[in-house]
């Protein structure tokens, strides 16, 4: 039990830090082009705009919660006089609210990609099997709830503040930490390490970049256009005439920059 407490959570936050960061390096370096939230937008709109915005809001909660919450060093929370039991009850209520909010549109988004025929046609194991996997942390992380409630000084909470801060600062024996933790949490922290270990395999490394990319999105389309004005000097794209592939008479297909489309149209 104690080896695999070791091997759990003194061995493997590192596994899988390190799988996260060099497999996102190399996923960007050779196939930027699947470097992309894969959106199945255009196959079905109605149910997805819900259950995106509901799963996104509460996921970026979530994630902004946990990380300010295990890795502001302790001191901070002590100088700006944030009691411990304060900072758990918060991190209990904020963190529930957003995780049911995660919850109920994950469900959603899961209910579609299984049961409507087209996206389920067109998603990769990955695509499901990721949603799973947040699913069960979510249902972990909501089920650690009730746990903290009966430690409200905030006593373990500061055990998982110094796990994760003691992996980021090589501590020795940071796995004795969190040895005596309910198992709820030990399988939450395992689980979450698995979701990091995974990432850059997923469709998540879209969080990445979307605050670089999709805020000023970039970049080049395909689309067959009637146009026949030139575009922009700067954006001008290569233009192959309609073929056999592009059938419909006076249209061509060209390669445009999405953001001079509604400009020239
Ligand atoms: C390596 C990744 C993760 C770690 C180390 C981690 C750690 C923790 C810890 C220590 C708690 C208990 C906080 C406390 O009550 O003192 C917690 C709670 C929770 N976690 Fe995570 N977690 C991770 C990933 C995730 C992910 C990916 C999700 C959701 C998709 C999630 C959802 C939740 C929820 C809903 C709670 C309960 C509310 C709260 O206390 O914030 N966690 N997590």
């Amino acid at each position: 039990m104690q080896l695999l407490n070791q091997i759990l959570f003194g061995i493997y936050p590192y596994i899988a830090l390190s799988v996260l960061a060099l497999g996102s390096v190399i996923r960007f370096d050779r196939e930027q082009y699947t470097w992309r939230s894969g959106s199945s937008q255009l196959l079905r709109r109605k149910q997805l705009v819900m259950g995106s915005v509901l799963f996104h809001v509460g996921v970026l909660t979530i994630f902004a919660g946990h990380f300010v919450g295990l890795l502001t060093p302790i001191w901070v929370f002590d100088a700006l006089g944030v009691p411990h039991g304060a900072k758990q009850i918060l991190a209990m209520a904020a963190g529930g609210v957003a995780g049911a909010l995660c919850l109920v549109g994950g469900l959603m988004l899961l209910h579609r990609r299984l049961f409507d025929p087209r996206i389920r046609a067109t998603s990769s194991f990955g695509d499901t099997a990721i949603l799973v996997l947040l699913m069960l942390q979510l249902i972990l992380g909501l089920a650690t709830i009730p746990v903290s409630a009966g430690h409200l000084d905030g006593h373990e909470m500061l055990k998982f503040m110094n796990w994760a801060q003691g992996v980021f600062t090589f501590r020795p024996g940071v796995a004795d930490l969190v040895a005596d933790v309910h198992p709820i949490f030990k399988a939450h922290l395992a689980l979450g390490m698995t979701i990091l270990l995974v990432f850059p395999f997923t469709r998540l490394v879209h969080m990445l970049s979307a605050p670089v990319w999709y805020l000023n999105r970039r970049g080049w389309q395909l689309v067959r256009t009637r146009r026949t004005m030139p575009l922009r000097r700067e954006a001008a794209p290569p233009t192959y005439p309609a073929t056999a592939a592009a059938p419909l008479p006076h249209t061509s297909i060209q390669a445009v920059r999405p953001d001079t489309l509604k400009a020239a149209e």
